[in-house]
Parts: structure tokens; sequence; C-alpha cells
């Protein structure tokens, strides 16, 4: 498991193991945006303020991958992510 940050409001939220960013962040009562939930269409993308991504995701080029991550497939390398959310 791993942290998130969430910069606007500051709240921290843990994610499972076995559960996504995207999923644990509507579970705690954000709206957020998706489509495929497999890493493939682009619509979860999330700027990321600070930590390191471990991407899964099949869209991003490495250029994109420097500040934002697909949240409904991507974990976290580090112990925490900060996200622009
Ligand atoms: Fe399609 Fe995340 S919902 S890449």
């Amino acid at each position: 498991e791993f942290t998130v940050e969430l910069s606007r409001s500051g709240r921290v939220i843990t994610i499972p193991a076995d559960r996504s960013v995207l999923e644990t962040l509507r579970d705690a009562g954000l709206d957020l945006r998706s489509s495929c939930e497999s890493g493939t269409c682009g619509t979860c993308r999330t700027r990321v303020v600070s930590g390191e991504p471990e991407h899964r995701d099949l869209v991003l080029t490495d250029q994109e991958r420097k500040n934002s991550m697909m949240i409904c497939v991507s974990r976290a390398r580090g112990g925490k992510l900060v996200l622009d959310l």
C-alpha cells in the first residue's frame, strides 16, 4: 500500500494493495472522470505534484509521465504521491 495526498485539500488517503487509486479516491468521495479503467483511454490523467509514480498505463509518453499519471492503473514507487486533486 501507499498513500496519496490531495494537494488542494491536504487530505491523505491510503491506497490498499488490491485497489486502484481511482477506486479508492472515489470511495473517499471524490468525483473523478474515467472511461476504460485499464490504462488505455487517457481520461483519468491526473497531474502529479510530487512523488514517483509506477506507471502501468499504455497511453502516456515519457514526457507526459514526468508530471502526470493514469490513476486507474498506475501506482506509487515510493510510499507517497501528491496529486493535483
Ligand atoms: Fe482510461 Fe484511466 S480511465 S486510462
